[in-house]
């Protein structure tokens, strides 16, 4: 797969190819990961590619022009350009349903805003797909589109040492769409926060139904026992995770140097 980022800053990508997974990704052949500056191809003197709201009002625009060049630069007509993703945070929701269909693409164009965004008619005849990947203000596409050729790449052939990783994590098929069940190793003890027993007895159908009874449907903080209302009240009663030794969420977290009881909301 080819994925081609649009950006104003090309060399925040360069770490990407360089590290683990995308690096094995890249050295299969299975990812090839391009950037393309708005600077370059603009047809704006001076290298700009943005300019203010009609109708008034703060921030800066990115043109339909120069995104419209930048995409003739890559692929010579607009219409000859690959599936083209735009972020924003006013897009549909990017999750792992989107980045197995987007990782089924030979070829990907992500293009990332800056200031207000682009021009709606960016939008509206140059996009495939306006995306967001979440509900919350970033200052600009750059980190949206990092997280995305991550949750691609890693679906890659060759990506991950293996490909079972894949078939049983969170929000894959197998679990029915649920958070994966929460992992222990090494040191069976810690501070005194223990693993829970089952994990260490050696059977595995035992194993199996413990895990497949912690496959959750919302974030890891959900499962922690006593911590339904962001409070952790620390009741062991509670908490069928507690191993012999005694190990718990709410400890777990109140243990860390830096962590400050009353404002973890969870
Ligand atoms: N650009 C700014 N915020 C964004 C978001 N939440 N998702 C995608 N692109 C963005």
């Amino acid at each position: 797969m080819r994925i081609d980022v649009f950006t104003l800053f090309p060399e925040w990508f360069d770490w990407m190819e360089r590290s683990r997974p995308l690096r094995n990704a890249h050295a299969a052949g299975s990812l090839e990961l391009c950037t393309f500056d708005y600077r370059t191809t603009t047809p704006l003197r001076g290298g700009r590619v943005d300019d203010t709201p009609y109708g008034g009002g703060p921030g800066m625009v990115i043109r339909v022009d120069v995104v419209a060049a930048a995409l003739e630069g890559a692929y010579g007509a607009t219409s000859r350009a690959p599936r083209v993703v735009v972020l924003s945070p006013r897009g549909r929701p990017f999750d792992d349903a989107m980045a197995r269909e987007l990782a089924g693409e030979d070829q990907l164009a992500i293009l990332c805003g800056r200031y207000e965004g682009f021009d709606e008619r960016v939008h509206a005849h140059l996009a495939s797909d306006t995306v967001s990947i979440g509900p919350y203000v970033l200052s600009g596409g750059e980190i949206a589109a990092m997280a995305i050729v991550d949750a691609l790449g890693r679906r890659l052939p060759g990506a991950l040492g293996n490909d079972a990783s894949l078939e049983q994590e969170s929000f894959s098929p197998a679990l029915g769409g649920g958070t994966e069940h929460p992992h222990y190793t090494r040191p069976p003890e810690f501070r005194g926060w223990g693993v829970p027993e089952v994990l260490l007895s050696g059977h595995h159908g035992e194993v199996e139904r413990w895990r497949r009874d912690r496959v959750g449907s919302g974030p890891a903080v959900a499962l922690q026992p006593g911590r339904e209302e962001g409070q952790g009240d620390g009741d062991p009663d509670r908490d069928p995770d507690r191993g012999a030794l005694g190990g718990d969420a709410d400890r777990r977290a109140d243990a860390r140097p830096d962590h400050d009881p009353e404002s973890d909301a969870g």
